[in-house]
């Protein structure tokens, strides 16, 4: 079976899956970091070298600011309770967006990971925290312009622009997972999902878990990629 190399997921229906049972919101961004690890684990098994996930955009900030604050804090934890099963299973750690505006705190927790799993080598784990595909766009025009000139921005080729976006150096996805039903790409890697197969799946992410991240994986298998040409 052909298994990607990069496999990226837009974690969505964490609120759905709450209100459902009756429950606050945080607490299917709880059940939402299990997925999280179960679709490591299961991407790790697979093969796959590079998992990303959509964990917080930049037009999340606009949420309730009890819900941002769950949702750093989650993220704070999970950073503290994975380091060693990442380091165990050879797993790279990267966060991508922008940092700026994340707090002091994450920020040296987040370092921190980086530099500890820097030296893992079997599968890339990035999560992408206040990102936007737009945002990425716009800033990758700006530091090309503040390192070519605007003469030399003239002259710069599709694929000379790769390096200016956060997500230099990785592949392009792949496979992109979108889960609860939603059929959109919310801003998100726009440069990079060129093309990307996607999947769509009515499953909430807190419910996403082994079993459902293989029946993507058999699915992408299917698929026949032509990259616009004739086969
Ligand atoms: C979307 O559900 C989910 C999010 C915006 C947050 C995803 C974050 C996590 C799963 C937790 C931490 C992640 C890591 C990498 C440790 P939603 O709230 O938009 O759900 P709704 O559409 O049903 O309201």
């Amino acid at each position: 079976m052909e298994v990607p190399v990069h496999v990226s997921i837009i974690m969505d229906g964490n609120g759905r899956w709450a209100k459902a049972r009756g429950r606050e919101r945080v607490y299917g961004h709880v059940e939402g970091v299990e997925s999280v690890r179960a679709c490591t684990e299961a991407a790790v098994e697979a093969g796959v070298k590079y998992l990303s996930l959509y964990a917080f955009s930049e037009e999340n900030w606009n949420r309730p600011e009890a819900e941002v604050n769950r949702l750093m804090e989650l993220m704070m934890e999970a950073i503290r309770n994975e380091v060693k099963t990442l380091m165990d299973n050879g797993v790279r750690f990267v966060v991508l967006g922008n940092r700026g505006r994340l707090s002091d705190k994450l920020n040296a927790a987040i370092d921190n990971l980086m530099e500890m799993t820097a030296g893992c080598t079997r599968m890339t784990l990035v999560v992408f925290l206040s990102y936007s595909g737009k945002w990425d766009i716009l800033q990758a025009m700006k530091r090309a312009a503040a390192e070519k000139g605007s003469d030399g921005v003239q002259d710069l080729e599709i694929g000379d622009f790769d390096r200016y976006l956060v997500t230099a150096g990785i592949p392009d996805p792949d496979l992109l997972i979108r889960t609860s039903g939603e059929q959109r790409i919310s801003n998100y890697l726009l440069w990079q999902c060129a093309y990307t197969e996607f999947y769509f799946t009515d499953v909430l992410w807190p419910d996403f878990r082994k079993p459902e991240f293989r029946a993507a994986l058999e699915a992408y298998a299917s698929r026949d990629r032509r990259y616009g040409k004739v086969k």
